[in-house]
């Protein structure tokens, strides 16, 4: 069991170059989900309620900095020699803590939670293990560090680079995932050489120091190979965010979802949906989607930081962007493009129509081809539509404006000051009324042209 006194560390390495990634942004930092993949990693640690935490970063170090804040300390390490030089450069952010130790990878960001808690768990088993090591067998070994255990306890640890052809027939791999006793690790690092194929300080070879002790060393094996596969290239960047779709397509079909086309649909990490929602087809959800029950998003929307009520119907074809809040029963239609604004209970805008820094009220009609007219090139501007308002097509509405409860802006009016309720506003040239005038210039011209010939 977990020693519950047993106070928590995390080391986090991420001080690789990631050349493969051929990117100016810190590999780590690459989203899956819309969200750096390090986040997805510190998330499921953070549910072990570590009491430090601390990331090993090379190149990159303020772009880390930023996006951690003060949710982590830092160490670099500079030059790289390996992993177990990695996790030395903790020992100063360490100082005087003798809890327990986790030693994760940035860019193996899918581990879950309960493995964590396996690995820890091990850790305080009976036969006391020193270093509990996390391992899969993977369908193609080749390039991974070997584990070679019996009955659950690591005899040795090898790199491939290192290995006999005998080692390298074992199938058993190190994920590189390591679960230390704090008042051990440093110790332990302190005695690896780097007298080995690659001339690198190996974090693997404390366990082979351990063991040189007469220590025990243990191996949890994950059955998951996806929850330790590492990221080191866009592809299989691309091939990480396919994994976690299809999980998360799953489960919100689980959660009671229909989904069309699931494999059409792109989740971000914290969509939140409810019952009986009905996702069609090619639709994308970015960060910060909240959608009630009992809503139907109809085929290629793009949806992000929206706040979707029970019963409200959006697209065919709709863009929410940031701040689009959908109250009860509130309908969106085709090319519609709707930001930092509020559509309240009932209110509809069916059909091609920009609604910017708006407030729309509760039962207003838009009319199609309705714009706000948000923006003069240097500020922003709120449009403000009252319950029930009629606002008819190809309106523009031009911010900062007001329209009143039960108003009707007549067809292509372009209102640039407040309506008043119950008002008709109409914005547009007098009708200039000629009956028979064109019959009488279709006859005139048609005589012209046959003079001619
Ligand atoms: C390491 C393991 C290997 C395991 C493999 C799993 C060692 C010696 N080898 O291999 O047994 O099968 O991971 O992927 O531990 N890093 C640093 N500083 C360094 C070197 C690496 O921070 O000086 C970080 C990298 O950013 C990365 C992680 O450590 O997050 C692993 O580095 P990588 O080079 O991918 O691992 P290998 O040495 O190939
Ligand atoms: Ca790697």
């Amino acid at each position: 069991m977990t020693d519950a006194s047993s106070p928590l560390a995390l080391v986090v390495l991420a001080a690789g170059k990631g050349t493969r990634m051929k990117s100016d942004l810190h590999k780590v930092l690459h989203p899956i989900a819309g969200r750096p993949m390090l986040m997805h990693l510190m998330a499921s640690a953070d549910a072990l309620e570590p009491a430090r935490k601390v990331v090993v970063v090379g190149a990159g170090r303020e772009q880390l900095a930023t996006a951690l804040g003060d949710s982590a300390e830092l160490a670099v390490q500079d030059p790289q020699l390996g992993t177990g030089h990695a996790v030395q450069q903790a020992e100063g952010a360490l100082a005087g803590f003798s809890g327990d130790v986790l030693i994760l990878y940035g860019d193996v960001p899918f581990v879950r939670t309960e493995t964590m808690r396996a690995m820890l768990e091990r850790l305080h088993a009976g036969d006391n293990p020193a270093v509990v090591v996390l391992g899969f067998e993977p369908e193609d070994a080749l390039q991974y560090g070997r584990v070679i255990a019996e009955n659950g306890v690591v005899k040795k640890m090898v790199e491939h680079k290192d290995a006999s052809a005998e080692e390298r027939a074992c199938r058993l791999c190190n994920s590189g995932l390591m679960a230390v006793r704090g008042d051990e690790l440093f110790a332990l690092l302190a005695r690896v050489g780097n007298d080995n194929a690659q001339g690198e300080y190996y974090l693997t070879d404390i366990v082979n120091v351990a063991n040189g002790d007469g220590r025990v060393c243990a191996v949890v094996v994950t059955d998951d190979a996806g929850e330790v596969a590492g990221i080191n290239s866009r592809a299989e960047l691309a091939e990480a965010e396919a994994r976690w779709q299809k999980k998360r397509r799953l489960q919100a079909m689980a959660d009671g979802a229909s989904l069309v086309a699931p494999e059409t649909v792109w989740f971000a990490w914290d969509t939140v949906l409810g019952r009986d929602v009905t996702v069609e087809q090619n639709v994308v959800f970015g960060p910060g989607v909240t959608v009630a029950d009992n809503v139907v998003i109809h085929a290629f929307c793009h949806i992000e930081g929206a706040r979707l009520e029970s019963g409200v119907s959006v697209g065919p074809f709709a863009r929410l962007r940031p701040g689009a809040v959908l109250e009860e029963k509130a309908r969106v239609g085709n090319f519609v493009e709707v930001k930092n604004a509020v559509l309240h209970a009932g209110a509809k805008a069916n059909h091609l129509t920009y609604l910017g820094d708006a407030d729309v009220g509760a039962g207003a009609n838009i009319g199609a081809g309705t714009i706000t007219c948000n923006y003069d090139g240097y500020f922003k501007y709120r449009t403000v539509i009252g319950e029930r308002a009629f606002i008819g097509s190809n309106s523009a509405l031009i911010a900062p404006v007001k329209i009143g409860a039960d108003a009707i802006v007549a067809a292509g009016s372009a209102v640039s000051r407040d309506v008043a309720d119950g008002e008709l506003r109409l914005v547009r040239a007098e009708q200039l009324v000629k009956p028979g005038w064109a019959d009488r210039f279709h006859d005139a011209m048609k005589r012209k042209k046959a003079e001619r010939k």
